[in-house]
Order: C-alpha cells, then structure tokens, then sequence
C-alpha cells in the first residue's frame, strides 16, 4: 500500500472508487460542485432528496455513475464544517475505507477536503491518508481466508492552492505514522505464544538495523547487574526470561525518553485473573509496542530530537518460582515495594524501566501502558489518562495528542493520594488497597521512580484494545498513541 497524490479533476480520475467528502447542511462547493455539473446534478438531487445528509461518517456508495471514469463513487458525510478537526477527517477517512475494501479494490482516489477551518491542506491530506490506510486494515493475520484487502495506492486528489513539496511531506508523514501504527497493532494482535519478550526484543533489533537506530538488549544477567529487582520478580513465574530493549536516535539537544510497559501476557501472577479478564491480556504489552512504533518513524522522519525508547519486556505466570504475596523487592534506585497484589505488576516493571530512563539522562519522561482496570472505570475505553509531576510537560503531552487527534485527559495527582501506597515493612507497596482512585494511586508508585524529572504517565488500558469493531477500525489492538508520541516528538527540542 502506498500514497501518492494528484491535482486531476474528479471526472477524470482513474480508480476503483473515488471517495468525496461531503459538509453538513451545505450545497457543494468548488470543485465538488464542478463534479456535480458534470454529473447533470446527480448530487444536488441526492442531496435535495435526503440521500446525502453529510452526517459525520454516513456513507452513500454509488455503481456506474455516468460522467465518472471511476465505475464507483462513494460519498462520505464530514459533519459541519466548522466542527471537523484532524480527528474528524481520519476517522471519515477510515468508515470510507472500510466500507469498500471487503472486495478486491486496487486503487482508490480520495478527494482531500479543503476549506475546513483551523487545517491546511496538507494536514487534511495528512489526516485523510492516515484514516484510509487504517480503515484498509484488518487483523484477520491468522486467518486462512482474508476478509479485507488493502489496496496498493490511495491517491489522494488535492486542490491547487497546496505546494507539491508540502503535500509530498503530508504523505511522507502520513505513510510513515501509518506504518508505525500497523506495526503496533500488529504487534498487539500477535498471539502471547508467538510475541514474548525475546520474541519482541528480536523484532526491535531488526526495526533497529533497518531505521539506523542504536539498540541494546538487556538479558536477565545484564538485568541483574543493573539491579532491576522489580522487573526480574515480575518475570520469574514464567519459563521465558525478561528483556529491556533500549533504542537510540540521535539528534539535537535535549533528551526526550519515551518508556513501555511491555507485559507480553498478564495472567495476574499468583493473584490470578478470571478467565474473562484475562483473555484479551495479550494486549499488556501496548505501550512497548507504541514506543518500538513510534521509534521507527521517528528514525525513518529523521526528527531532529534526541529520544530514547526503553521497552520493559516480561510475562506474568504463576508458578513455584513466582513472586509472593508479602514478598519485598529492591528497585533500581534502591527503594523497597512490599508486593500485596501480584497483578499490579505493570507498575513494578516499570519501576525499574523508568529509574534507568533516568539515569540515561532524560529530560523529560513519558511512559505508556496498560497499567489499571481502574482508569477504564474513570474515563472509558476511549480515552487515555495522563498524569505526571509537571504541569507544563503534561500540557505539552497534551496538545500533541490533540494535534494527533487522540484522546488523554489529566488525572489528578494531589500529594495526599501518596498515603494510599504506603508500607508497614517497606518504603511503598503495589496496591492502594482500595479499588478507589486505583489509576492514580498506580501513578503515584510510578512517581517514586523518576526523581525530578519532567514526567507524564498515559494509562492506555482503555484505548490500547477495541474488544468489538466499530465504523472505522477493527476489533483488537488499535496502535493508540503512536501518532501523539510521533507528534511530540516533532515539536520537541
Ligand atoms: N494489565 C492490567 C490492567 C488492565 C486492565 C489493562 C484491563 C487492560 C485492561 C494490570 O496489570 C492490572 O492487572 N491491574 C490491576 C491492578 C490492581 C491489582 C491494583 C487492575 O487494574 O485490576
Ligand atoms: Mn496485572
Ligand atoms: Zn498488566
């Protein structure tokens, strides 16, 4: 699948389907209004009608439409022109693709909305590339029947008032994000007896020699001479040693680190999960995998930015080696955790993953995981909760996110929520011992482990993993907060 992109008019487009938007409570404009004529005002009467309303995400396909050389034509609505933000356009573009790519299309041709406040061409274009190569997407990767086919080119139709250099970026950024997303979706989506920790850490090798990144792989020896404690309590239950795998990319100034919580399978430990809740905990390595993804397309974009991505790879299983409930572990930096609750081992892995992110001399710090069932309470599936110590760098956090059209909200972090992880017989313990505030007090653990550096912690839980499809994306691991780091990184220095 590749972008490329044209300044053809519409009837003269040759593709499988060609997509045009279309605004609410508006009559076709500019070059829309072009095709319409040449349609004989096919349009307008659908639209006088009532076929086409331009409602966010509503979708009218029409065969054989005469004029078009396109034998098919699909209409997808856009909302109200002055509410459409990047958001809005991915996700159009995503319900387009995924309506039509059930059958073998090859190319399709989508008509980049222009004229939509607060986006410039070339975002739009970006935001619409990024939504079709999604919606093009399936995760039927183990099935012997393919139920989705991606096309090899979406082209992107633009108006003349972009610059060809300009838009050649949008796509190269669009292609870019898009690949990385896939990648984490897919690594999300493979199976716990294929995706492992050494499995993962072989995978970012690669990613590594390909992008140019420097990348270290820590074994659980090198992992005991660094003193992660935590990290190696997690993984002694399972057959299968941990991994830290720490990638470089090399730029200017400041150090942006970016930290994964990778657990490659959440059984709960000794503190069992049910069969229900951990069926889908393939997906505990979300954040890992949205560093390794997001790393990749900071080295394919060259981003001028020095970032670091630490991946904390385990597996939680019980077993006769496994940690105990009254068990006390050392963390890197020295502090103690008395272990009440076996399942809340993201935030032990952690530990250890954020101390040596710190001790690599970050600048600024910003973890990703599955951490609390308890954040999916707070806020949904869809929205990621954001907490740190620092009131500027979570602004920032947030606003690449807003810019990436992804959804955080902040949690607060009063110092009283600390009283809620304090130990008897050691410095802190694993769980607030109540299911309430349970996503903050997980963060105020995390804190523990980052001294005084700028830090914002993204509780993924609800976002990482789509248990059902939905209008534009699939069922399973959705590749959330790719885009945000992407962008972060971008506008960092
Ligand atoms: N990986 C889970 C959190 C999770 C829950 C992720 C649902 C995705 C969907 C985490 O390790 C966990 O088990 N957390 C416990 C913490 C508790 C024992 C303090 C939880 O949320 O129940
Ligand atoms: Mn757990
Ligand atoms: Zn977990």
């Amino acid at each position: 699948m590749r972008l490329t992109f044209s300044t053809t008019p519409f009837h003269e487009i040759e593709a499988d389907w060609l997509i045009v938007g279309a605004w609410e409570n508006e009559v076709w404009q500019g070059a829309l209004a072009d095709l319409d004529r040449k349609l004989d005002g096919t349009l307008t009467r659908l639209r006088e009608r009532g076929d086409i309303r331009g409602k966010a995400k509503e979708l009218t396909p029409l065969y054989e439409v005469r004029g078009l050389k396109t034998p098919r034509l699909l209409v997808v609505g856009l909302g109200k022109r002055d509410k459409i933000d990047f958001a809005g356009l991915v996700d159009a573009g995503s319900a387009a693709a995924r309506s039509i790519t059930g059958k073998g299309t090859k190319r399709l041709a989508i008509a980049v909305p222009d004229g939509a406040p607060q986006l410039t061409v070339e975002t739009a274009a970006r935001a619409v590339g990024v939504g079709l190569w999604h919606g093009c997407e399936g995760p039927g990767l183990r099935k012997s029947k393919p139920d989705r086919f991606a096309p090899a080119e979406i082209c992107l139709i633009t108006s003349a008032n972009a610059t060809t250099s300009g838009l050649e970026r949008a796509i190269h950024e669009a292609e870019t994000e898009s690949r990385a997303v896939s990648l984490a979706r897919e690594l999300v989506n493979l199976p716990p007896c294929e995706l492992f920790p050494e499995s993962f850490a072989e995978r970012a090798r690669e990613i590594a020699e390909r992008t140019g990144l420097d990348c270290q792989i820590l074994d659980e020896n090198q992992l005991e001479g660094e003193r992660m404690g935590a990290l190696l309590a997690v993984a002694r239950g399972s057959e299968r040693p941990a991994r830290l795998v720490v990638l470089r990319h090399h730029g200017q100034g400041n150090t942006l680190s970016l930290v994964g919580k990778g657990v490659t399978f959440d059984s709960g430990g000794l503190s069992l999960k049910t069969n229900e809740q951990m069926a889908d905990m393939k997906c505990d390595m979300a954040g890992a995998a949205a560093v390794l993804a997001a790393m990749q397309a900071i080295a394919e974009l060259k981003l001028p930015a020095n970032v670091i991505g630490v991946m904390a790879l385990v597996e939680n299983l019980p077993s006769g080696k496994a940690m105990k409930l009254g068990d006390v572990l050392r963390a890197r930096n020295g502090k103690t955790i008395e272990v009440l609750n076996t399942d809340a081992e993201g935030r032990l892995v952690l530990a250890d993953a954020l101390a040596y992110a710190v001790d690599q001399k970050a600048d600024h710090l910003v973890n990703l995981a599955t951490l609390t069932g308890a954040c999916v309470v707070a806020l949904g599936t869809e929205v990621a909760g954001l907490m740190g110590n620092n009131e500027a760098w979570s602004e920032q956090v947030l606003s690449a996110a807003k810019a990436a059209g992804e959804k955080a909200w902040p949690l607060p972090m009063f110092p009283h929520y600390s009283e809620l992880i304090k130990s008897d017989i050691a410095d802190i313990k694993n769980t607030g011992g109540t299911r309430y505030g349970g996503a903050i007090s997980a963060a105020k653990f995390l804190e523990e482990f980052v001294g005084n550096v700028p830090w914002v912690h993204l509780d993924i839980a609800g976002p990482a993993w789509a248990e059902r499809e939905n209008a534009v994306l699939d069922a399973g691991g959705t590749g959330c907060f790719v885009r945000t780091l992407v962008e972060l990184t971008r506008n960092y220095s």
